[in-house]
């Protein structure tokens, strides 16, 4: 493997001098017949590695909760729809170390996918996921199930492979989705469920509202993803919201780990070290919570100033709104007190660069104590549900019913209980006075 992977190398190396030395027709023609050696190498690769004495059974009877979760599903699933041969929509595998992971977005998808690339070892010079640009995890297809089928047309035993997922209570997983893609600045999931949100569950909109998107609220929010969801049509689905059990099919896939949000960083630091990835946690230390908040932030930060040249296009909001809307997401996040009020206050927006915008997100968040954060997202929550009425929240219970049930989430939690009279009036998710 080592030795296909070198001599691969070599080929290309050795490509590279001629690109620069000779036709460009001489280098495509070596470069799609280097193309065929390495996806041929790549399948004998994948034939070789099947046998059984793999690492997996080492710990499929674990003790963590995660497989016990795991356990639990498969026991509460009919088993008559178990399939050898069935899998997720978009699972990742990493054939070399025979895993199999069902990427489930707002619930640490872009983490594991740094880890595939990790596994994958295309870079050694990263020496833990937080270092893996996300743009780079983010366009790797990570051996999809088609490829592995061309490749080991009969050959693949999918039950030698560790199979893992992340899921995620459904009520935090959508408020995250609209925190993160609906509520600040982004021009593209403003379009793709901003404008539909709005066109159908907003009486009268205005013209700027209906080309813009930009200021869909929780609740049109809401009703668009369980109408999408309900609908049952792949197509109308969108993986922010579709529910965890379609898109990762639990009861026909054998999972052997099925990891919490909300157990995030344990179960992240175990499986790591259960993958061989002792360097990479070595590597993070202590700083894991450290790290997943500054990778936070600056993720957060970057999608409006790459956005930034839009906003003259249309002028649905202006450039001092958009790094309101910023900081505010922060603080709805949990990354940032409410009682960290918005830095720039009379300075000229344009003058503010990113990087100092990070440092004073950055600076903001060591002034926020853990506690504080804590009952802020709690009253998050409660404002963002408290918005949702009854029968929109018995939908949204139906809409996500095999999500509560099979990963056992409660229907009805304290902050759903608790939650703010419906139709009370947004305070902390306003789009005015931030
Ligand atoms: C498994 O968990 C139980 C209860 O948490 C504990 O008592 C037991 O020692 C654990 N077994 C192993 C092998 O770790
Ligand atoms: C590998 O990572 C290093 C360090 O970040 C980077 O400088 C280099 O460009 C990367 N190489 C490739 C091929 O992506
Ligand atoms: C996290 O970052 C802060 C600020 O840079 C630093 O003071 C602290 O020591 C870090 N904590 C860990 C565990 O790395
Ligand atoms: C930015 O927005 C705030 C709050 O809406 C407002 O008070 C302030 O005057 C605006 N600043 C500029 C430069 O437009």
């Amino acid at each position: 493997m080592i030795l296909v992977v070198s001599s691969c190398k070599h080929y290309l190396a050795y490509t590279w001098r001629i690109t620069r030395l000779s036709k460009c027709y001489l280098v495509v023609l070596y470069v799609l017949l280097i193309g065929v050696i390495c996806i041929a190498l790549s399948g004998l690769k994948g034939l070789q590695l099947y046998s059984r004495d793999t690492w997996v059974d080492k710990f499929r009877n674990g003790n963590q909760s995660a497989f016990a979760l795991a356990r639990y599903v498969k026991n509460i699933c009919p088993k008559a729809t178990k399939s050898k041969l069935a899998t997720a929509r978009n699972a990742h595998y990493c054939v070399h170390h025979k895993v199999m992971y069902c990427p489930v977005e707002k619930s640490g998808s872009t983490f594991w996918r740094r880890v595939f690339y990790l596994l994958h070892g295309w870079n050694k010079s990263y020496e833990h996921p937080f270092q893996v640009p996300v743009e780079k995890a983010l366009s790797q297809h990570f051996e999809s199930y088609i490829q592995l089928r061309l490749w080991k047309r009969g050959a693949i035993a999918p039950e030698s492979f560790f199979m893992f997922m992340f899921v995620r209570n459904p009520y935090t997983r959508i408020l995250s989705a609209y925190v993160d893609k609906v509520y600040p600045h982004n021009p593209v999931y403003w379009k793709k469920f901003g404008v539909p949100a709005i066109r159908t569950y907003r009486q009268n909109p205005s013209k700027l509202n209906l080309l813009c998107g930009h200021d869909a609220t929780f609740e049109e929010f809401v009703k668009f993803v369980i109408q999408r969801v309900l609908s049952n049509k792949y197509m109308l689905e969108d993986v922010h919201f579709a529910s965890i059990s379609n898109m990762c099919n639990p009861c026909k896939v054998s999972y052997d780990f099925i990891g919490k949000m909300e157990s995030f960083q344990s179960d992240s630091t175990f499986l790591l070290e259960q993958l061989g990835l002792e360097n990479s946690l070595n590597a993070i230390g202590e700083s894991f919570s450290n790290m997943s908040v500054y990778d936070a932030i600056v993720d957060s930060v970057n999608g409006p100033y790459s956005w930034r040249q839009d906003l003259t296009k249309y002028q649905c909001i202006t450039w001092n709104q958009s790094l309101r809307r910023l900081w505010r997401k922060l603080q709805l996040r949990g990354i940032i007190s409410f009682s960290q009020s918005y830095p720039f206050d009379g300075i000229d927006p344009t003058l503010i660069s990113k990087e100092e915008y990070i440092q004073c997100a950055w600076n903001a968040h060591w002034f926020s104590t853990k506690e504080e954060l804590e009952i802020q997202k709690e009253n998050v929550l409660k404002e963002a549900y408290g918005s949702i009425n009854e029968e929109d929240l018995t939908r949204f219970k139906s809409a996500f019913k095999s999500d509560f049930y099979l990963f056992g989430y409660d229907e009805t939690p304290a902050f759903i209980i608790n939650r703010m009279d419906p139709g009370s009036s947004y305070k902390y998710l306003s789009f005015v006075n931030i």
